[in-house]
């Protein structure tokens, strides 16, 4: 998240709900902000990790993505690897999000992806039915409870040898900051010790490697903790 000026910091609600609507509401209401701030941004590290994991995919693999915002440059990456021969399924709460990225990413050039707006908590898998999870700056929008159950159900979809790739802050913070991108918006990130240990918890059926990458948000470097999981066979 960008900090450019000092961020007014807000307590957050004690409700779940009221925490969920502060993010989807939000996203709705800064979708096209969010757009071209993140259209306009260099990102080497992200697209060097989305690199490194579609070198590990082929042709007909399935990726699901979690908070796909946009569209861009993410889904847009994975729609057009292989030869637009990945089956993606990109999830987002926000209804704004998704259709800005189903103006980016139609669905005529791309019958390879599939757009789902709804809440990743709340969304249902078989089994061992995707090669590959990713989630950009979305984990820290969970509640989190919410987190734990999430890694859980992560773990039971992909398949053995599957990996698991998101990013999230490595500040332990429960806020809502006051006019991110123009929008109040909520934010609950467990911080390095609290997503390892989280995984450790939850996900143990995955082999985890972390990094923290530093990079330029805005004018300023932040530090994010980047997660390769990988499902043991
Ligand atoms: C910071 S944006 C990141 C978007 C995209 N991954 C990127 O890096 O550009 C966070 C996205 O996560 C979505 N999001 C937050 N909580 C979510 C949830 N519970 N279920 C699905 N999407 C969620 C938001 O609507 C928003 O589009």
């Amino acid at each position: 998240m960008s900090r450019n000026a000092a961020p007014i910091i807000l307590r957050p609600p004690e409700d779940d709900i009221e925490k969920r609507h502060l993010v989807a509401r939000g996203y709705d209401q800064c979708a096209v902000t969010y757009f071209n701030w993140q259209r306009a941004r260099k990102m080497p590290t992200e697209e060097a990790y989305l690199q490194k994991l579609l070198n590990r995919l082929k042709q007909g693999s399935r990726v699901l993505e979690l908070g796909c915002g946009p569209g861009v440059p993410f889904t847009k990456m994975l729609a057009e690897a292989h030869e637009r021969k990945l089956e993606i399924v990109a999830v987002d709460v926000s209804a704004s999000q998704v259709n800005l990225a189903q103006q980016t990413i139609q669905k005529n050039e791309f019958p390879n992806v599939k757009f789902v707006r709804a809440d990743m908590t709340e969304i249902g898998f078989n089994r061992m039915h995707f090669d590959a999870v990713v989630s950009f700056y979305t984990w820290f929008h969970l509640p989190k409870e919410e987190q734990g159950a999430m890694a859980e159900r992560i773990t039971r979809w992909l398949k053995p040898g599957g990996i698991l790739l998101f990013n999230t802050s490595s500040v332990a913070e429960e806020i809502v900051w006051q006019n991110w991108m123009g929008v109040n918006m909520y934010i609950n990130s467990l911080g390095v010790k609290g997503t390892l240990d989280l995984l450790k918890e939850y996900a143990r059926e995955l082999e985890v490697t972390d990094e923290i990458v530093s990079e330029k948000v805005g004018n300023q470097e932040e530090n994010f903790l980047w997660i390769w999981a990988v499902k043991r066979l």
